[in-house]
């Protein structure tokens, strides 16, 4: 049975006359990272803002950790990491200086804590540059830090690699997927880029106004998306069932105005024609498809796409 750490049932934001999360379902399942991939706008930073408890809900449901958030603060928070939008760091001082306080006031860290968070994002350990002379990948990397201070078990990043150049996004990539990978912990990342979250995460959720108009694995996503023959047909259902029973063929999906799509590049097209005609279904055409992620995420989002 798969654990949901995340859970959100039917949860809506309404903004004036907006709803700018719109009865959304999130399932974000324990020891894996979700990419909730939307554009500018989309709603991501309001659903993570309304599940750590910084901003309201209109309606709907959030449990975490199998917990419902209302009323049990004090349980759930101390077990989240997170950064959304930039971190409070003082300026004038140094990184260590910035994450030791940090782990004061929270009061749970170890004795190594900042060293050991600063190793894991890279960032040199009682170094003397001063927040404010940080390079904009650095102060990424140091509100990563502060996040995983406290070794929490779920970690919430929006948007942690924006602004960051190739070189940047690769390295924060790297270091994420380890956490997940070597930690265990579960990974919540937004982007509004589709390369990005594609590289990085095991589930994807993808927003767009408001709505998750898809949530599925990155392996069943780039399945679906793969070479498929797409076959138009008389009667789909009756094809359907011809091509499981007569051929064996059980990876397709039938689509709207007599179009099938099986998922499979290499059949044999012949014989498929054959058995179906003698079945009396007309074939009346059969090509070779391949869609990539972009092309799905273009159609899903109504054709305006995602980065
Ligand atoms: N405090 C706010 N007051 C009014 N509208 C807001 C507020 N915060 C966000 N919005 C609106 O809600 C929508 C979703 O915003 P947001 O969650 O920040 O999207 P994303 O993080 O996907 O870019 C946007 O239309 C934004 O303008
Ligand atoms: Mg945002």
């Amino acid at each position: 049975m798969t654990k949901n750490i995340i859970e959100t049932k039917n949860l809506t934001k309404i903004y004036g006359e907006q709803k700018v999360v719109d009865n959304v379902n999130l399932h974000v399942q324990k020891g894996r990272i979700y990419g909730l991939l939307g554009r500018n706008g989309a709603g991501k930073t309001t659903i993570m803002k309304m599940i750590l408890g910084l901003t309201t809900t209109n309606s709907g449901e959030i449990t975490v950790f199998g917990n419902s958030i209302t009323g049990n603060e004090k349980l759930i928070y101390p077990r989240i990491g997170a950064i959304i939008e930039t971190p409070g760091f003082y300026p004038n001082l140094t990184g260590t200086e910035n994450l030791e306080i940090f782990a004061k006031l929270r009061g749970t860290a170890k004795p190594d804590a900042v060293k050991h968070a600063l190793e894991i994002v890279g960032l040199p350990y009682k170094d003397k540059k001063v927040f404010s002379k940080y390079s904009l990948g650095m102060k990424q990397r140091l509100g990563i830090a502060n996040a995983i201070l406290h070794e929490p078990e779920l970690l919430i990043l929006d948007e942690p690699t924006n602004g960051l150049d190739p070189i940047g996004i690769a390295e924060v990539r790297k270091f994420i997927r380890n956490l997940c990978n070597e930690r265990g912990i579960t990974i919540l990342i937004s982007s509004h880029i589709l390369s990005e979250i594609a590289l990085l995460a095991d589930d994807i959720g993808i927003i767009h106004n408001g709505v998750l108009l898809e949530e599925n694995s990155l392996a069943h996503l780039q399945k679906m998306n793969d070479k498929y023959v797409q076959l138009e047909v008389s009667d789909t259902a009756r094809a359907a069932v011809i091509l499981e029973q007569k051929l064996g063929i059980s990876e397709y999906s039938v689509q709207a105005d007599n179009i099938l799509r099986i998922y499979k590049a290499h059949i044999d097209m012949a014989l498929v024609n054959k058995t179906l005609m003698l079945e009396n279904i007309s074939v009346i055409s059969s090509q070779l498809c391949n869609d990539t992620l972009e092309d799905y995420f273009k159609k899903i989002t109504g054709g305006e796409g995602i980065a």
